[in-house]
């Protein structure tokens, strides 16, 4: 008989401290990798790429390949949800995501019917991707969380502080709460099938989880997480769920309780005490501030060394406060592989 093969990052989502701690890095796959910039020019445009289970496959490998990341993101979009919906979708260069604003009327009539016909790609790299990674490298599916999704159909590009979307909300709440209502379905169904191609666990990124009231967060980022994760619960029990909710700050206390997910991702502006409260609730997941990738040199190693310090102790999963930008260096990856590794020996 073969031993089983020990994921890390599933020993922490489990409650295990585990030192040093496993690592991957939010966005791990992206423009900062020159292999990356390959592939992604042989696709016609990003969607495309992510809809391509040979690319999709390869861009999500390149990472694991370069710096032995303890996991593996899939290699896709929040928004293929919305494209998925029919909203246009499509990404420009230098402008970001762009799609068709949505009005009420225009809620009233979506139809997530073909939803899974149109993913089917996606889940074909999820199998792919199981199959093909080392053993020990867990397997992270992800999608938005409804808010975040949200967001973006309702401005029909990103802004700074989801003003758009608040002020739907105000004057239009109950298409508003039909929308997300949707979205949290659609998401759960997404999940769940991509768990059934092969994902070991799942993270739903709530990106603009800090513009929200502390009453809207509770109705707006909350809740919709919760319906999710309860009907993954019912449905796939033992899959853990990572919750990031950026920006969430002191709301963050109760997030877990709220949702129920096993993991909560800090961003890096979560005050180490706050961060510590919540890691005696179990795994957290964090938080370097992305920027020490792009600075290198001691503020790299001081920035690692404080993370470790805080929450070394207890169940993590380093990772970035938030994801990895194009002008990070990967060298600078390499260094902060090496620098969490050497930890151990201490
Ligand atoms: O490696 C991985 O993490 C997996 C792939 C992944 C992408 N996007 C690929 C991508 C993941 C997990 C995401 C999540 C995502 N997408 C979020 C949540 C996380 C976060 O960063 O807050 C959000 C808000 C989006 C929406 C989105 N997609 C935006 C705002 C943009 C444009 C800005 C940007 O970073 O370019 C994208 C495009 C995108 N998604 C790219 C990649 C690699 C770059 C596009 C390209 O290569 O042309």
């Amino acid at each position: 008989m073969t031993k089983a093969v020990e994921r890390k990052v599933m020993k922490v989502l489990a409650g295990e401290t585990v030192f040093p701690p496993p690592v991957w890095l939010m966005r791990q796959a992206g423009r900062y990798l020159p292999e990356y910039r390959a592939t992604r020019a042989t696709a016609k445009g990003f969607l495309d790429l992510c809809y391509t289970p040979d690319l999709a496959v390869e861009v999500t490998l390149q990472p694991i390949r370069r710096f032995g990341f303890d996991a593996a993101i899939l290699f896709s979009d929040i928004l293929v949800i919305p494209d998925a919906l029919d909203r246009n979708v499509r990404f420009v260069e230098g402008k970001g995501p762009l799609m068709d604003p949505i009005t009420p009327d225009g809620i009233a009539a979506l139809d997530g019917s073909g939803m899974h016909a149109h993913l089917a790609p996606v889940y074909e790299t999820v199998r792919r991707l199981r199959a093909e990674l080392p053993a020990e490298t867990t397997l992270l599916g992800f999608c938005g969380a409804p808010w975040t999704v949200a967001t973006y159909m309702i401005a029909g590009h990103g802004t700074p502080d989801q003003a758009p979307a608040r002020l739907f909300a105000m004057q239009h709440p109950a298409a508003f709460e039909t929308l997300l209502g949707l979205l949290a379905e659609m998401s759960a169904d997404y999940l769940i099938a991509q768990i059934d191609a092969g994902a070991d666990a799942v993270q739903i990124f709530d990106s603009w989880a800090g513009v929200l009231s502390e009453r809207d967060f509770a109705r707006f980022s909350i809740g919709p997480v919760k319906r999710m994760v309860d009907r993954i619960r019912a449905e796939r029990p033992g899959v853990p769920v990572i919750g990031f909710a950026k920006g969430a700050g002191a709301q963050l206390e109760g997030y877990r309780a709220a949702t129920g997910i096993e993991c909560v991702g800090l961003d890096w502006t979560v005050p180490a005490k706050l961060g510590r409260q919540i890691q005696a609730g179990g795994a957290v997941q964090g938080n370097l501030d992305p920027l020490r990738m792009i600075a290198g040199g001691r503020a790299l190693d001081e920035g690692v060394d404080e993370v470790l310090e805080t929450y070394g102790d207890g169940p993590l999963i380093f990772n970035l406060g938030h994801g990895i930008t194009p002008q990070a260096d990967p060298e600078n990856v390499t260094r902060l592989m090496e620098r969490i590794r050497a930890a151990a020996k201490q």
